[in-house]
């Protein structure tokens, strides 16, 4: 985005004079016009007032990442190397590229403003419009071996819960293994992927978080979504708040996956099952059954007209029957 400073300075929704943008950006009326010119066809809602000057419609929300850094714990700040970008193709590629050897214990995150390729899980695209959301990955290193990852993806859905709560949202709910609803659809989804080959016993892992925060229409969503600012209007949104509030939950919940596995998030998952007690079908074969809740590995458990069948995370997925 060319054009940054200047949404910087008409952030605040105020009419401001061609006169003076130029002088608080050090450049001339010509090149403030031109630059206006460009934000528009970046999608910014911008009046031009003859006479008077230009005024931003949009409310913007600009990721900043020394206010990203400010608000989180200093324990937490210590350990994170952040990357704050315009533009990717995937913030979890990206980390991939960034990251340090696997003997470094400090934790890689990049955050986008928007990706060009952004990706979900089971191979669908995850949209990713400029400016609305919010896109972060961040690499995270556990030791012994891939069978301690068992329940990871649902930690960190349960991480993602607990932070957004504190930020105001209320009541989030979880469907198994880990997309995150709020009002009536999903609001954010967890893509977990396995970096490089196991190496005596440690398993490095890009954790890649998508979270609809203003979003308010969407091109080519197949599901049924919804966004902070739909779902939750009464509270103010901010990406570098949620941003701070997401990277300190989901370190500290990494932390104490690592000491205490799963059992630690067994119950704090299932307070938040949006599947209990409802009749689920699978997506493969011809299983269905009542909602029971995980085990205590993680996987979802079906009270079938004959027993209870654990279905396990992975190209499995359920749905409500209606
Ligand atoms: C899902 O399908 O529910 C998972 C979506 C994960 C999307 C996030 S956005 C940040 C990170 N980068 C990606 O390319 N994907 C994840």
């Amino acid at each position: 985005m060319k054009s940054r400073a200047l949404i910087g300075l008409l952030a605040d929704g105020k009419v401001h004079s061609g006169e003076s943008l130029a002088s608080s950006l050090g450049i001339s009326r010509t090149a403030i016009w031109k630059q206006v010119r460009r934000a528009v066809e970046e999608g910014y809602d911008i009046d031009t007032i003859r006479g008077k000057g230009y005024r931003l419609n949009t409310p913007v929300d600009l990721l900043d990442r020394e206010t990203i850094l400010k608000e989180m714990p200093e324990s937490i700040q210590r350990r994170v190397q952040l990357d704050v970008l315009e533009e990717v193709d995937s913030t979890n590629a990206e980390i991939v590229r960034l990251r340090p050897g696997s003997g470094s214990a400090i934790i890689p995150v990049c955050i986008a403003d928007f990706q060009t390729a952004g990706r979900g899980r089971r191979g669908r695209v995850w949209q990713s419009p400029r400016g609305e959301n919010l896109y972060l990955s961040l690499g995270l290193t556990f030791r012994g071996g891939f069978s301690m990852l068992d329940g990871l993806s649902l930690v960190l859905g349960v991480a993602v819960a607990e932070a957004l709560e504190t930020a105001g949202a209320k009541q989030v709910g979880l469907k198994w293994p880990n997309d995150l609803f709020l009002g009536r659809g999903k609001i954010a989804g967890i893509l977990v992927e396995l970096q490089g080959e196991l190496e005596e016993g440690v398993v490095q892992v890009v954790a890649g978080i998508g979270l609809n925060v203003h979003m308010r229409q969407a091109g080519a969503v197949d599901q049924v979504w919804d966004s902070l600012s739909i779902a939750a209007p009464e509270a103010r949104w901010s990406r570098n708040d949620l941003s701070s509030r997401l990277i300190a939950s989901l370190i500290s919940a990494a932390d104490q996956f690592a000491a205490e596995g799963f059992g630690a998030f067994r119950a704090r998952w299932q307070a938040r099952d949006i599947f209990a007690d409802q009749w689920l079908s699978a997506s493969q074969g011809d299983l269905s059954g009542l909602g029971q809740g995980i085990d205590e590995s993680g996987n979802y458990l079906l009270q079938t007209d004959q027993a209870v069948v654990p279905v396990r995370a992975g190209e499995i997925s359920l749905r409500v029957v209606s």
